[in-house]
């Protein structure tokens, strides 16, 4: 099984944004934690971070006949973006949202996501462990 994570905008500041919300562990320790939890459940695993909008809509098309499914922290993008729904949804592949956080339990404006219905689980709240979720219902 193949599976494209993304992860949106900010994200690359791990380890110094927020560490109240986000934690001390940096970027390049979550693409680490990731290949360890993909190489454990025998799944391979492409991580990918960008800071725009268009970049995600162009990756999740790209899972079209490539990847078996999407890991997808959208970041801001899940509270916004309307093209990233329609992309999950054009492309019909199989979907897990995933974030740190739990973006409910925070600011009123990040209770809505634009994820959410498209993807098939919501793994959040459980900083790095969330996407360890994400992989093992995906492997599962
Ligand atoms: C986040 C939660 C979002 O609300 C926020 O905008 C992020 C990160 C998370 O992983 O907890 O950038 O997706």
């Amino acid at each position: 099984m193949k599976i494209l994570v993304i992860n949106g905008p900010n994200l690359n500041l791990l380890g110094v944004r927020e560490p109240a919300i986000y934690g001390r562990q940096t970027y390049a320790e979550l693409e680490a934690f990731i290949g360890k939890v993909a190489k454990e459940l025998g799944v391979e695993v492409e991580v990918r971070q960008t800071n725009h909008e268009g970049v995600i809509v162009d990756w999740i098309q790209e899972c079209r006949g490539r990847f078996d499914a999407l890991v997808l922290n959208a970041a801001a993008y899940t509270h916004t973006s309307v093209a990233i729904h329609d992309a999950i949804k054009a492309v019909e592949v199989r979907t897990v949202e995933v974030h740190l956080s739990e973006p409910k339990n925070r600011d009123d404006f990040r209770r809505v996501s634009f994820v959410e219905d498209v993807a098939e689980r919501t793994c959040s709240g459980r900083g790095f462990e969330s996407y360890a979720d994400a992989l093992r219902h995906l492997a599962s």
